[in-house]
């Protein structure tokens, strides 16, 4: 498995030009892995490749659009060459600030698009492959929106309530298979994500008092915070869980 030449495993990280993608790529660099990793953004791709390199781990990478669902198969192709891929993280997402009433069918599209169509032609693309080797470990970033609804992201919730579903129904097909697969629930999580958030709020300081009182420990999470989450399901102490919806919000979902 991995890169032809390598023996370290080798893990797809989507979205991981940025915040949690990132980190967690960071996080499995450090613990000997290879990486492969994707994103739309070229430019924070190129950084994040070099920052990985510079740590040691193997990295290679591909600009895809996600929401482009027709392209996702034939670029893995083509980039992934003779690689195998031995654990994947569905982590890209997007979200918009809507209610019911005011969200575009374009918007209802892409987040649907981005957040769960693409994580099942990942799926659906990896699952026969990491069968065919004898099994895998996927993580799907899924959220405290998966749970609760959270008011103004009426698209967001739905896609990611899909990919919590989506998650189970994928471990209930093939665990026995050798698939294990997991979904991570994070609470609000200080990324870029939030820097853009709070960019356009009316009142940032206000806005990100109220995202931090949603933690029941007063604070968000930090996106390495989440990565140790990913990586231990990912991992060998992980191995007793599969089809589960791994909490990790401090507590915003527990009340
Ligand atoms: N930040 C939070 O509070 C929070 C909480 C719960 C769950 N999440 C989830 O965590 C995941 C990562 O979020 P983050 O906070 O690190 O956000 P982020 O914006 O910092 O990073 C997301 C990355 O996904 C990439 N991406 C977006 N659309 C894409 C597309 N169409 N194709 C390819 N790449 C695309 C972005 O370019 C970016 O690099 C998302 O799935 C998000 O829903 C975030």
């Amino acid at each position: 498995m991995s890169y032809p030449g390598s023996n370290k495993k080798l893990v797809l990280i989507t979205g991981a030009a940025n915040g949690i993608g990132l980190a967690t790529a960071r996080k499995l660099a450090s613990t000997k892995h290879d990486l492969f990793i994707l994103d739309k953004d070229e430019e924070p791709l190129a950084k994040a490749v070099a920052g990985l390199t510079a740590l040691g781990a193997r990295t290679q990478s591909l600009v895809l659009d996600l929401s482009d669902s027709e392209n996702i198969m034939p670029s893995l192709d083509k980039a992934l060459g003779e690689a195998k891929v031995d654990k994947l993280v569905n982590n890209a997402g997007v979200g918009f600030a809507r209610n019911v009433e005011n969200t575009s069918f374009a918007e209802w599209d892409l987040t649907l698009d981005v957040n769960l169509k693409a994580s099942f032609i990942m799926c659906k693309y990896f699952v026969p492959k990491m069968i065919a080797a004898g099994g895998g470990e996927i993580v799907n970033v899924a959220s405290a929106a998966s749970i609760v609804g959270l008011k103004n992201r009426v698209a967001y919730c739905a896609s990611k309530a899909g990919v919590a579903g989506m998650t189970r129904a994928i471990c209930a097909d093939h665990a026995a298979e050798g698939i294990r697969i997991n979904a991570i629930a994070p609470g609000t999580v200080d990324s870029t994500w939030i820097e853009k958030i709070l960019a356009d709020a009316p009142d940032p300081v206000a806005t990100r008092k109220m995202m931090e009182a949603r933690q029941l420990d007063g604070r968000m999470g930090t996106p390495e915070e989440v990565a140790n989450g990913i990586a231990f399901l990912l991992g060998p102490e992980g191995r007793f869980i599969n089809g589960s919806l791994f909490v990790m919000d401090s507590g915003l979902t527990a009340i």
